[in-house]
């Protein structure tokens, strides 16, 4: 025989149910545990189960005061339960907010950020001026045949600059082009005029490397081809391109020879308290264009060749062309 319990025994255990539970409820730190003392009171075999067990041992009449106590008391802990959840779920998203707020005033890591080589600026600010005049952007190889940096441009056999001295030569009549100007020729070979291009790129000459000399460098070709051009649409172009580069620093133009135009002039600029020259340039030779198919009575223009390295050691007062190549930071940091 099971022992007898008597209704107040049962009250008095709910009673104290209640407080159990409450503190249980109240001391719990995350849902997980939340959630155990949620079966351990409440579940199928939770102690408000194994309590409600034994009212069938009571008589009749008593039962339902116990039944009515029993679901206040499960719908109270419910409650409790519920505002816990809540609560904790609150805390939890307070902690998480506070663990991962970024505090914008502190230290930067210090990643550093590039910026563009004063040898790249240079070519493209270089190249955006005669755009913004009308070239297009043309380009050619840097293994260049004879024919096109060579006799094509009307420069003879004998011509020192074929010289082994100047010329790294290759196999099979190839070399590494000396000058961009080669790619006047292929250009026109595979356009008709009226043209106006600039190419930039990068040439090669067996230079000893000194202040302003280097066996690698750049240099950027313009050509202009139609009808009625002469040395007033040259001059005029290279000073106004020269004062939108340089402001107003002094330049001087010099008459001087190239096989490929006629007449031929160079252009200095003063760095460093001298004359420094920049480029070359002329209206281009009717051998040239004759070489092309062209009818040099009808059709006329001038070309010109800038050194890119001279135009940017001029432009920001840099005393040696080796510094463009070395990669040293505190250097280019500069640019
Ligand atoms: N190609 C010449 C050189 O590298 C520079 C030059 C001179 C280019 C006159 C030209 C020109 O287009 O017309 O020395």
């Amino acid at each position: 025989m099971s022992p007898k319990v008597s209704i107040q025994d049962l009250i008095d255990q709910l009673d104290q149910l209640e407080e159990e539970a409450s503190t249980a409820i109240a001391a719990t730190e995350d849902s997980e545990s939340l959630e155990k003392v949620r079966i351990g009171y409440l579940g199928k075999k939770g102690r408000l189960s194994i309590v409600l067990g034994v009212m069938g041992t009571l008589p009749g009449n008593e039962r339902p005061l116990v039944g009515q106590r029993a679901n206040t008391l499960k719908k109270q802990l419910q409650g409790l339960l519920s505002e816990r959840y809540k609560t904790l779920k609150q805390d939890a998203l307070n902690e998480l907010l506070e663990k991962e707020t970024i505090d914008v005033t502190a230290q930067s890591s210090g990643v550093p950020i590039g910026n563009r080589h004063p040898l790249i600026s240079t070519t493209e600010d270089i190249v955006d001026l005669f755009c913004g005049l009308g070239y297009r952007v043309a380009e050619g190889p840097e293994v260049e045949l004879d024919q096109y940096n060579f006799t094509a441009l009307n420069i003879p056999e004998d011509h020192p600059a074929r010289d082994m001295q100047d010329t790294f030569y290759l196999d099979n009549h190839l070399l590494l082009r000396t000058h961009t100007s080669p790619v006047q020729i292929r250009y026109l070979e595979q356009n008709s005029p009226p043209v106006r291009i600039v190419a930039p790129g990068r040439v090669y000459r067996r230079d000893a490397v000194d202040a302003t000399h280097s066996p690698v460098f750049h240099q950027v070709e313009v050509l202009a081809i139609d009808e009625g051009l002469d040395f007033s649409h040259l001059r005029g172009t290279v000073m106004a391109f020269l004062k939108s580069f340089f402001g107003d620093l002094p330049v001087r133009f010099r008459a001087s020879y190239f096989p490929f135009t006629e007449p031929s002039a160079e252009v200095d600029v003063q760095w460093k308290g001298r004359w420094l020259e920049v480029m070359g340039c002329g209206m281009v030779d009717p051998a040239v264009l004759e070489g092309l198919g062209l009818d040099p009575e009808k059709w006329s223009g001038f070309a010109a060749g800038l050194g890119v390295e001279r135009f940017c050691i001029a432009r920001h007062g840099i005393d040696d062309i080796r510094r463009l190549y070395t990669s040293d930071l505190r250097f280019l940091e500069q640019f």
